[in-house]
């Protein structure tokens, strides 16, 4: 592949509310892991350039948040980024998980200062998912924060299915992110499905992370018929689940990122799907 066809945009386009963005994204928790500092700014610079224009992060990313700042702000008109709230970390605390509407608001704010924005594309609820652990009051907070104008659109992360329910009976629901590969979390086939059918994005993450090497050999087949990468096929089969489905791998790494954008224009035939499914 040219680097002139290489393009996020090949995968091609879902929505986010009334947000449109490339189906191949970016995650930036794994910024942290980038040589220096340098190097990651370069992958945040070169992955717009790519065309890529939804990127997720979250306060608790390390120098997520800063390095994006720097290495984008002013921030292209169509750029979304979606952040999370809800887990946070901090000297006092250690790790923690956000229970009251004003720690969740200390969380957001945090988000808005180090991004350098007056208000947020879209803020996913990460919850811990307990046993009945219901996020409804969590939710009902972040829809005070939207009607205040912090955040455009509201998401919702590491949740079952009757959590879009519980979430969509208070407020419009665009996304929901939760731990999918082709070897975990396949209880979700049938979640991804009924997002869709409410035209709710489901973004995936640790997709290529999520690697149990049970399905390593059909992953090399197919990687070797489409002179392709592994990693490359892991991410192109979660773009194959639902043309609702949105990309967000993670990378330090400016090679990993050209073939991560490259696996966007990556069509598994029938074939390959059932070979990788079995
Ligand atoms: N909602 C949540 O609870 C939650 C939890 C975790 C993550 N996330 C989000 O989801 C995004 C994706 O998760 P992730 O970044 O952990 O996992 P991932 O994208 O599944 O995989 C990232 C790992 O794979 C490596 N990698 C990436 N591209 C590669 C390639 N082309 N070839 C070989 N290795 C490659 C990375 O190392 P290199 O840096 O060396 O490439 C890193 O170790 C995160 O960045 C974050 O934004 C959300």
């Amino acid at each position: 592949m040219s680097s002139d066809e290489l393009t996020a945009a090949a995968a091609g386009t879902w929505k986010l509310g009334d947000l449109t963005v490339n189906r191949m994204g970016f995650g930036s928790m794994r910024l942290a892991g980038s040589p220096d500092r340098e190097v990651a700014l370069q992958v945040l610079r070169r992955a717009v350039e790519l065309g890529v224009d939804h990127i997720d992060t979250a306060a608790f990313y390390g120098p997520a948040l800063d390095l994006i700042r720097e290495a984008l702000s002013p921030y292209p008109d169509n750029l979304v980024i979606t952040s999370k709230i809800g887990p946070g970390d901090s000297p006092e605390r250690g790790f923690h998980n956000a229970t009251t509407a004003a720690e969740l608001r200390v969380q957001l704010d945090e988000n808005l200062r180090r991004l350098g924005v007056d208000h947020l594309d879209v803020v996913n609820l990460r919850i811990m998912n307990q046993p009945g652990e219901s996020l409804a009051e969590r939710f009902h907070w972040l829809t005070e924060f939207r009607d205040a104008g912090l955040i455009r659109h509201l998401g919702i992360s590491n949740v079952s299915p009757h959590h879009l329910d519980e979430a969509e009976a208070i407020a419009p629901v665009v996304c929901v992110q939760n731990r999918y590969s082709l070897e975990t979390s396949r209880s979700d086939d049938a979640f991804i499905q009924v997002c869709a059918d409410r035209g709710v994005a489901y973004v995936p993450f640790f997709a290529i992370a999520g690697t149990t090497g049970t399905a390593a050999t059909a992953v090399q087949t197919v990687a070797k018929s489409h002179n392709a990468t592994d990693q490359q096929i892991r991410l192109a089969w979660t773009l194959h689940q639902s043309p609702t489905v949105l990309a967000i791998p993670g990378t330090g790494n400016p090679a990993h990122l050209e073939q991560n954008i490259a696996a966007a224009a990556i069509m598994l035939s029938t074939e390959d799907l059932t070979l990788l499914n079995a």
